[in-house]
């Protein structure tokens, strides 16, 4: 067929027409598509171990018992986090089993979410926001992205050789008022510049726990030239009366 599409191309071209697109969607195909491998196959070994099914016991009883599979996407995140943080074919099969889902509805879910993550990732699961307000917030997000690839020597979509960071680009995190940010496993790490970013990532790399959070000075999202508004002390009852009612 595609041996077809190119002889025909060259005639299409001649009388001004458009062929069909023979390309394949790379990056889409990655993302829906199972492929088996030697780490992620029908044998690849899984099983719940107690901890995980205590939290699964917890989390299916908040269901009535007809709709257990609403309890999909949590029992995926207990499976991912039991598995080092991504969920293989047979973590995926364990859950419908569980939930009693044909396991295609549980491929759909993980593949469809981006927060599942189909291949192994390294225990420093670097995501770092691009959208709009981190690119256009403080330094910008194209600075840390940088700094992230030059301190680390990968691009996004790949992992460290030592195996200790994976680095990915995703899509607005909610924590734009603190931008740019970037999210480390459960943390997210706020108000960003190269310099912090990097010593985040040292710290990381030595096995320490970076504080979490603005990296500016500032307590959450609030203003950091100061208070601007609410100056005064709150009027409560009886405090703000008109003068007439004095
Ligand atoms: S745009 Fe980066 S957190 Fe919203």
């Amino acid at each position: 067929m595609s041996a077809l599409r190119t002889a025909l191309r060259p005639a299409a071209r001649a009388v001004g027409r458009r062929t069909i697109s023979s390309s394949s969607a790379r990056r889409s195909d990655n993302l829906m598509v199972h492929r088996d491998s030697a780490h992620n196959n029908p044998s690849t070994p899984f099983e719940f171990n107690a901890d995980s099914k205590k939290q699964i016991e917890k989390i299916v009883a908040r269901y009535p018992v007809q709709y257990k599979k609403a309890a999909v996407m949590p029992v995926l995140d207990v499976a991912q986090r039991q598995n080092g943080g991504w969920v293989s074919l047979t973590a995926m099969n364990a859950v419908a089993k569980l939930l009693d889902m044909n396991p295609m509805r549980v491929y759909e879910v993980a593949s469809f979410y981006t927060m599942y993550n189909r291949e192994p990732v390294a225990p420093n699961f670097v995501q770092l926001c691009t959208t709009t307000p981190c690119m256009l917030g403080g330094c910008g997000s194209n600075k840390i992205l940088e700094a992230i690839t030059n301190h680390l020597g990968i691009t996004p979509g790949h992992s460290t050789k030592d195996g200790k960071f994976t680095f990915i680009e995703v899509e607005c995190l909610g924590a734009c008022s603190n931008a740019p940010m970037m999210q480390i496993g459960d943390e997210f790490y706020e108000d960003l510049t190269p310099e912090t970013t990097v010593k985040i990532l040292d710290a990381l790399a030595k096995g320490e726990k970076p504080k979490p959070g603005p990296q500016s000075g500032r307590h959450t999202s609030e203003n950091s030239a100061g208070l601007t508004t609410l100056l005064e002390k709150p009027y409560g009852p009886g405090e703000h009366c008109l003068p007439e009612f004095q």
